[in-house]
């Protein structure tokens, strides 16, 4: 199992070094964790590729304590982008800017590549921010998962998911508070384009620089973020997305999973857990937590993502309970829908790329 250890100051300096002398480690931010390495370090760099599987045409955020870190990394910094570090930095706002011309052309993706832009965030988690101190460079930083798998909402998703050999030291920061990744919004052209959406929404974005971020199609055939033409996100079982109000759903989501034989999970919200438990009874293993196994008699599994009148319980539960769900072994997943306002938009693009854009 990996090395992991308490996030002590002790601890986060031991990290930092290891940083230094070129080797990976994982930490948590307020969004998901991230397996960092020395942004300037190309085969510490290549590491985090190949612990991944990370496709090599998909670039990395470089990790850093504020904007004065970030103009020595972009060769200009529009207007409107200065206001957005002012209203959301240290947070969970990637912004992808135009290289400074002294950088290296790799810089920010894989070794063997390159690339006029890169992405750059601070994140404002307390030992996030003391690694990037203490490394005194840039961390370049995927989210903490095997490729293809939900991304890691605590460190015991970062232990699952890698070996020892691996990663060289994990910082257990136990449950991170967000739990979907930062948006990432383009700032090179003269407005603002959403690449992802994240808790900064697009309406935010708006209210602080008056301009109405351009959204980028996920299905473009050419997209502006590499990393949103991978399915991504997912679960072992295919997934559905049910459409429709919270009742409707949850009786569409009843009749789909009595028709479907081997175990089963859905993915409800504290407001129609109580359904499912009258409609099911005995063949459900209600565990809000996920605690119990599934058997023959106990072939449905509900899992609570969150509730619909706080939508940040969602985005925190959500890829918990994707995991969950591969742990148990289901065979299909069926998951309703929630509103697609605020914080609401990010969590449906990933259920979206969850389920592989499969809604009914
Ligand atoms: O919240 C987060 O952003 C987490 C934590 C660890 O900071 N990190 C994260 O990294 O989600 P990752 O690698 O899983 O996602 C980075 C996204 C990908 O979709 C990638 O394609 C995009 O950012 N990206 C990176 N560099 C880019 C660039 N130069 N231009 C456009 N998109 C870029
Ligand atoms: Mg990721």
């Amino acid at each position: 199992m990996l090395r992991r250890s308490v996030t002590t100051d002790e601890a986060i300096r031991e990290a930092a070094q290891i940083i230094r002398q070129g080797g990976l480690a994982a930490f948590p931010t307020e969004t998901v964790y991230g397996l960092g390495a020395d942004a300037f370090n190309p085969h510490a760099v290549a590491r985090i590729y190949q612990a991944k599987g990370r496709p090599s045409d998909n670039p990395l955020i470089l990790h850093v304590c504020d904007g004065e870190a970030l103009a020595e990394l972009a060769a200009a910094v529009p207007e409107y982008a200065r206001k957005l570090i002012g209203a959301f930095w240290p947070g969970p706002l990637t912004l992808v800017v135009n290289k400074h011309p002294r950088l290296p052309a790799w810089v920010g993706g894989h070794p063997e590549g390159s690339a006029c832009t890169v992405a750059v965030r601070a994140p404002s988690h307390p030992v996030a921010r003391a690694l990037i101190a203490y490394a005194e460079c840039p961390i370049a930083a995927p989210s903490a998962n095997k490729a293809g798998r939900p991304s890691p909402t605590s460190a015991w998703h970062v232990v699952e998911d890698f070996d020892e050999n691996e990663i060289d030291l994990l910082l257990d920061g136990g449950e991170v508070s967000g739990g979907l990744e930062s948006t990432v919004i383009d700032v090179t052209g003269q407005n603002p384009v959403l690449l992802r959406p994240g808790a900064v929404t697009a309406e935010m974005v708006y209210t602080v620089t008056g301009l109405q971020p351009e959204a980028v199609g996920n299905d473009s055939s050419a997209p502006r973020s590499p990393g949103m033409k991978y399915r991504h996100y997912a679960p072992r079982a295919p997934m559905t997305i049910v459409s429709g109000e919270p009742d409707e759903a949850a009786a569409r989501i009843a009749e789909a999973v009595s028709r479907q034989p081997g175990p089963v999970g859905i993915l409800a919200t504290a407001q129609t857990a109580a359904f499912y438990r009258t409609r099911f009874g005995e063949q459900l293993s209600f565990d809000p937590q996920g605690g119990t196994a599934l058997t023959e008699d106990r072939r449905i599994a509900v899992l609570i993502m969150g509730d619909r009148n706080d939508p940040q319980t969602v985005a925190h539960g959500l890829y918990a309970c994707l995991r969950r769900f591969d742990a148990l072994g289901v065979q299909a997943i069926y998951a309703e829908s929630v509103a697609e306002d605020g914080l609401g938009q990010a969590i449906m693009n990933r259920m979206m790329k969850a389920a592989g854009g499969n809604r009914i």
